[in-house]
Parts: structure tokens; sequence; C-alpha cells
């Protein structure tokens, strides 16, 4: 596996591959890798002829509040576990090599970075349009993948690549969970024993979710809903239910007529969790 630190290298790397014809698929992540990022790589392993992981902390999608200091870091484990899962080669930057001097231009999906997180998180989905466009344009990947885990940014992702002809395809991975239905997540670790027992309640509720959502109920009912199963988190807290037009993230009311997607967020102490489903109304 060759490890990369300056786009030079990367770049050099992919070029090489291309010259003989082979494709490449691209696995961007912030690292301290667990199972969920895992699912990602053995994705893009099954799609192309090599595949390059970027492990790189963005600064510029962290607020100011924001944990960029404390986020946790593991590069040897890291390596090992892409190693060990067939990954040609890793681009690890700097944040010197990625952003230099200047770094005045960016990247921006209005309409969509302004919703939902993004109106809790200002300037985050900039920050990650932004270096997806850089490393996608480092990289010059012929696919990416990403989780459905984290929604909105895999929507935002597609819409940016469509609205720029960005020649690359955009894969979507579904979330991978714990046995217990609890979406993986380098915070989980940081749940206390009854947080992480309560934690359980979000897949929960996302299941109660899709039952309703086959008889064409009410939103205002499947909302009602989730939050009555959320509620038996005495540990946690319901930071936004929201339930969405799947494709554009649209707010929707009246019954349920159309793919819809309930995206959650529940605070358990300092832990922000949040966890996804699509659900759709029976044909
Ligand atoms: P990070 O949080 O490290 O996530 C990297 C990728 O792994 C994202 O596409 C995310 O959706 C996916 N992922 C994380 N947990 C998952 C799970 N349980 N199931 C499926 N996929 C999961 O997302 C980022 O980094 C950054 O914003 C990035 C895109 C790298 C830009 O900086």
């Amino acid at each position: 596996m060759k490890i990369c630190r300056t786009k030079a290298d990367v770049r050099e790397t992919v070029r090489a591959w291309k010259r003989q014809g082979e494709s490449v698929g691209v696995v961007p992540t912030m690292g301290y890798l667990h199972e969920g990022h895992l699912g990602l790589v053995r994705l893009a392993r099954e799609k192309a002829d090599r595949v390059v992981a970027t492990i790189f902390v963005n600064p510029t999608q962290f607020g100011p509040n924001e944990d960029l200091a404390t986020y946790p870091r593991d590069e040897a484990r890291d390596l090992a576990l892409l190693e060990a899962e067939g990954v040609d080669a890793v681009f690890l930057p700097s944040v010197d090599e990625m952003y230099g001097v200047g770094g005045d231009t960016y990247v921006e999906v209005p309409g969509l970075s302004g919703i939902l997180q993004g109106a809790l998180r200002p300037g985050h989905f900039r920050g990650v349009s932004t270096v997806v466009t850089k490393l996608f344009n480092i990289v010059t990947p012929d696919f990416a993948v990403f989780g459905e885990k984290d929604y909105q940014q895999l929507t935002l992702i597609k819409q940016m690549v469509r609205d720029l002809d960005m020649p690359l395809e955009i894969v979507p991975h579904p979330t991978v969970r714990e046995a217990d239905g609890l979406a993986m997540s380098s915070r989980n670790v940081r749940l206390d024993t009854q947080q992480r027992a309560e934690a359980v309640l979000l897949s929960r509720s996302l299941a109660k979710a899709e039952e309703l959502a086959a008889s064409r109920p009410e939103i205002s009912k499947l909302d009602a809903a989730i939050r009555s199963v959320l509620a038996e988190a005495t540990t946690g807290e319901v930071k936004s239910v929201d339930i969405r037009d799947a494709e554009t993230l649209e707010e929707l009311t009246g019954p349920l007529d159309r793919p819809a997607v309930v995206l959650l967020a529940v605070r358990f102490g300092t832990v922000l969790l949040i966890d996804q489903r699509v659900v759709a109304p029976a044909d």
C-alpha cells in the first residue's frame, strides 16, 4: 500500500494506473476508522481496479466551538486496517499541504448547505463541499463512495457533482450498524452504559417509522410516533426529527405520498448521535 503525503505523489500514482487503463475509486474519510468506513472501502474494492482512501481531518468544516482539536486520530491503526482491506494507496496530507497559503476560493451548494445540520453548523457544508472538490481534483477518481449515514452530506455532494459536471460517479453505501441497530460512529465509545443502551432507540424509532409509512400516514402522525419511541431515552435529548423529501430534502406536509428520509439528531451528554432512514408508502 502506497502512502502519499503530497498532492503530487498521489496524482502521479493515479496517473500511472490510468495509463494502464485501470479504474480508480476513492473513499474520503477523516480517519479513526471503524466498520462503517471499512464497508465503504470494501464496496470500492469490489467496483474498482485501484482504491485510494483519503484521511484528512478538514479544519474548514469545523466551527469555532466544535471538536477539531479533540477529534480522535490514530494513523498507525488506520493504515493497518486499510492495508488489510487491500487498499492500493492512502492520501494523508497535512493541513498545510492541502490548503497552503491563500485559500480564498470555495464551493458552496447554498440551498442544501443552509438547512437541517447546516442551519445548526454554519459553514460546515461549505467546508465539506470545498474539501471534497479538492480531493476529487487531486485524486481524479472514476467514482467516490459516501455513506448514507451522513445523508445530507451525500445529497449535497450528489447535487454539487451534477451542477458542476464533475466527471465522476457518486456511489452511496447504506449505514453500517452494530448488532443492536446503532449506527456505527467513532463517537459511540464516548457513551456510558445507560446512554449506550438507550442509543438503540434511534434505530428502533426509524424501524417504527418504516412500518407506519406503508399506510401513508400524515407527516405529523409519523413525527409523533417517532418522538414517542425516542422519549423512552431518559438520558437523551431529542435535538431534531425531520421528515423530508428523500431526493431534495424539501419539507413535506400532509399525507406521506412519496419516499421520505427521516433524519434524527439526539444528544446523549456531550455526544450528538445522528441516524437516518428512507421510508416509503406502499404502492
Ligand atoms: P467521516 O466522518 O470520517 O466519514 C467518512 C465516510 O464514512 C462518510 O461518507 C460517512 O458517511 C461514512 N460513514 C461513517 N459512518 C458510517 C456508517 N456507520 N455507515 C456507513 N457509512 C459511514 O464524512 C466525513 O468524514 C467528511 O465530511 C468528509 C466527507 C471526509 C470530508 O471531509
